[in-house]
């Protein structure tokens, strides 16, 4: 269930916005009246996430680019300007990927990838978009992931991404400070029915393994993180820059690592067979 924001006559721009969690943020704030811009690599998901938003009743974009192509996240900024008219009040930072495997059986192109995607990516999203936003009074919001401070087996590649992906929260926080501009990483939790989650818990073992984990008792929803990126980007808010904010129903304080522990032992004997 979705909570109520105003953020009428704000333009907001979701990195990575068109599938999960991104894209259940996009929904959020075009229910609270943005007109709100999309992008990732795959036409197909962006027009059908234009969709989406645009049958919220929003003024909804899509730009397709790869997040790992500096000058290609350059001229998408360019086209979302073009479409906005106007500064960007919210920017959300999530493009990501994903897969368990340990770091012996991963290859050198495979962390690449997960780097480039996730740490790379964040930091090209971010300088491209400072021309952009508004000052005072722009919202970023990088989405971070548990692995950013827990060491998880199989997870090597995601940890040290997103780990570099909260410093650059907390360096931009005071670079941008002065501008006016706020910067927060919301963590989120295992979230119900993502593609995150369907990597990291496959069987129905694991799933119900990873709900037990969590000390308020459920899975997140899409719309828990929408209504986190909400708050924070909201007025009330306005003295918030540099946090690192979990919204994960408790898991990060030590249900995360008893998981990921049960985890390896459930993937390694999945690998075995
Ligand atoms: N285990 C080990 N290595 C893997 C892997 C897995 N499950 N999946 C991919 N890789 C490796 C590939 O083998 C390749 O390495 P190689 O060239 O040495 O063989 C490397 O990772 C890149 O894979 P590729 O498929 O070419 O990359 P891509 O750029 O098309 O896709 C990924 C990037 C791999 C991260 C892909 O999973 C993706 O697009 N993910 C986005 C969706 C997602 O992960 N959602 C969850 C968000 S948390
Ligand atoms: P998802 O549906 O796969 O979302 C990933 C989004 O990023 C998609 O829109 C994807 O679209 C886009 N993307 C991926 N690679 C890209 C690239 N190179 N360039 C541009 N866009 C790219 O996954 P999700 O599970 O909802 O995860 C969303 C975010 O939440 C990620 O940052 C993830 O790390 C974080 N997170 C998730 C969970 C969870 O439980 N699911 C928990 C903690 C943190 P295209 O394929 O079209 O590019």
């Amino acid at each position: 269930m979705s909570i109520q924001f105003d953020f009428s006559g704000k333009n907001v721009f979701v990195v990575g916005g068109t599938s999960g969690i991104n894209l259940g943020i996009a929904c959020g704030f075009a229910r609270w009246g943005a007109k709100v811009a999309v992008a990732s690599r795959n036409q197909e998901k962006v027009d059908n996430a234009v969709a989406t938003l645009t049958a919220l009743g929003a003024q909804a974009f899509g730009v397709t680019f790869d997040v790992r192509q500096f000058e290609d996240v350059e001229q998408g900024f360019v086209q979302v300007a073009d479409f906005f008219d106007g500064d960007i009040d919210v920017l959300i930072s999530g493009a990501a990927g994903n897969f368990p495997s340990r770091v012996n059986d991963m290859s050198v192109n495979a962390i690449r990838s997960v780097l480039e995607i996730d740490l790379l990516g964040t930091f090209h999203v971010m300088k491209a978009s400072h021309g952009y936003l508004k000052k005072p009074g722009a919202s970023v919001v990088n989405i971070s992931a548990p692995q950013a401070f827990i060491p998880m087996t199989h997870q090597a590649h995601v940890c040290s991404a997103k780990a570099g992906v909260d410093m650059i929260t907390r360096n931009l926080s005071m670079e941008w400070g002065t501008d006016g501009i706020r910067v927060n990483s919301i963590v989120p939790g295992p979230i119900h029915g993502t593609e995150g989650m369907a990597r990291l818990a496959p069987t129905p073992e694991l799933e119900k393994s990873v709900t037990d984990s969590v000390p308020l008792g459920r899975q997140g929803t899409v719309d828990d993180i929408a209504n986190a990126a909400g708050m924070l980007s909201s007025e009330q808010s306005s003295y918030i820059t540099g946090a690192i904010l979990p919204v994960d129903g408790g898991w990060s304080q030590s249900g995360a690592t008893w998981f990921m522990a049960n985890m390896s032992t459930m993937l390694d004997k999945m690998q075995a067979k």
